[in-house]
């Protein structure tokens, strides 16, 4: 049983309180990456053999995927951080529209379902709180690989025609560098007949991530973490152990919990250059940030107005706006904050409103003037990094915060609450009914 599925047994409807204002001090261990988890276990639908993951973080996000995953005929057993999956007996292409709609990273099952089986049925996943999320780049890029796709009645139905039913290789450019397409068309690549390339790729720590993964099972992939990246198809993969990066975005919230504390904290284990835009804009905004090696530690004082504009990798991470924006609500200064992946993703700024911050919207910007002090409110978490924001505005506030919306946090943090109390924090969770 994963650790939200124990809280949500325990407290049904839940919320967490937090009592602001203190300061927190002491070290934090960082969990393994919730984006790589789930797509490193969707290669498990490429090989007959184990794929075995460590460092896999317990999130509702992971049981999800690993629901999807048995949908199809793969097994998957889970023991701690570690889980093995074992995709020998995959018999069904098509995915259940109930677990693709509650978890949009469920469809880049296509990729590896088309390469092994040469035919996918998947349900379009959706908009959800933060965007309208197309999977355009995805379609077009199968398409290139010889794949015919239709989309009939909100399902892809994806079928590789001829004999064998393999995937050809291909020169693919994407219109932009999406992660989920730069994933799901390496993972239709890897067992492809020749070469693909793909321009204009995502260059995100996970998309290097996944072809470290598809490298240790036999794979043939070149240029991981530039914009092109090269793939020879193989006849087939074998299983690998692979450990999980640690979570760039969670690492990035710790961070922040030390600014917006104005507090010290070493965080562990952090890869400095998954963070470089992170750590420069928390650097700018006045801390003082030493990296030993394993992990970094933050230390902060006074915080500066800084502007920021989130863009793929190694830009400003769009995961990490909202929580920057809690920091930058109690800057000395305006901060200018301009929100360019998604065109949603600015909900967190009236909750911000309601504690207290000085923030005017223009459109996908928000002109945020520091204030010096939030007061604690009630708030609700509008999606998974929403809700990490209203914690660390809570962490700051006076009084009371209480947050609901955590459902949404049990899908991304693992341990969040626990994490932070042990370094200070006072955070309870309550039942909200
Ligand atoms: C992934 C991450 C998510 C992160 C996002 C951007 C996972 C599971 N999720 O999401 O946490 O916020 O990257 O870093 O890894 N786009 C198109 N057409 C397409 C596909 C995408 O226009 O066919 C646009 C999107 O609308 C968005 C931008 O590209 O504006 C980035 O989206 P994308 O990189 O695809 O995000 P995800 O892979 O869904």
């Amino acid at each position: 049983m994963t650790l939200a599925a124990v809280r949500s047994s325990v407290v049904l409807n839940p919320q967490l309180e937090i009592s602001g204002g203190r300061q927190l001090s002491g070290e934090l261990t960082v969990s393994g990456a919730k984006n790589s988890a789930l797509v490193l276990m969707a290669t498990c639908l490429l090989s007959r053999d184990t794929v075995r993951l460590r460092n896999v973080p317990p999130l509702t996000d992971i049981t999800g995927m690993g629901e999807m995953l048995s949908s199809l005929g793969a097994q998957v057993v889970r023991k701690g951080d570690v889980l093995e999956l074992t995709g020998d007996r995959i018999s069904n292409a098509a995915a259940p529209y109930e677990l693709v709609n509650s978890l949009r990273a469920s469809f880049f099952c296509i990729g590896p379902l088309l390469a092994r089986m040469g035919m996918a049925r998947v349900p379009l996943p959706g908009g959800c709180q933060i965007g309208t999320r197309p999977v355009v780049e995805h379609v077009k890029g199968l398409k290139a690989m010889g794949a015919q796709v239709t989309i009939e009645h909100g399902v892809v139905n994806a079928v590789v025609p001829g004999r064998g039913h393999r995937l050809k290789g291909g020169r693919i450019h994407l219109d932009c560098p999406s992660v989920g397409a730069t994933e799901t068309l390496m993972m239709a690549a890897v067992l492809a007949d020749g070469e693909t390339v793909i321009d204009n790729a995502a260059q995100e720590p996970e998309v290097v991530d996944l072809a470290a993964l598809l490298i240790a099972m036999g794979a043939r992939v070149r240029g991981a973490g530039t914009p092109t990246i090269t793939i020879v198809g193989v006849e087939r993969l074998h299983g690998a152990d692979y450990a999980v990066i640690p979570d760039r975005i969670e690492a990035g919230t710790l961070l922040l919990a030390a600014a917006i504390t104005r507090s010290t904290l070493r965080i562990t284990p952090v890869i400095p250059e998954h963070l470089g835009a992170v750590i420069t804009k928390l650097e700018e905004a006045g801390c003082v940030i030493k990296h030993d090696g394993i992990g970094v530690t933050i230390n902060a004082r006074q915080i500066n107005a800084v502007d920021l504009r989130t863009q793929p990798f190694p830009g400003f991470p769009t995961d990490l706006q909202a929580p920057f924006m809690s920091l930058l609500a109690t800057a000395r200064g305006t901060s200018v904050i301009t929100e360019n992946i998604f065109e949603n993703r600015l909900q967190h700024v009236a909750e911000l409103q309601r504690m207290g911050a000085a923030i005017r919207m223009q459109g996908n910007t928000a002109f945020v003037e520091g204030v010096s002090r939030l007061s604690g409110a009630p708030v609700q978490g509008t999606d998974l990094r929403a809700a990490a924001a209203m914690v660390l505005a809570g962490l700051a506030a006076d009084g009371i915060t209480t947050v609901r919306g955590i459902e949404y946090l049990d899908r991304g943090y693992a341990f969040l609450e626990e994490k932070l109390n042990a370094v200070g924090a006072q955070i309870r969770r309550v039942d909200a009914t």
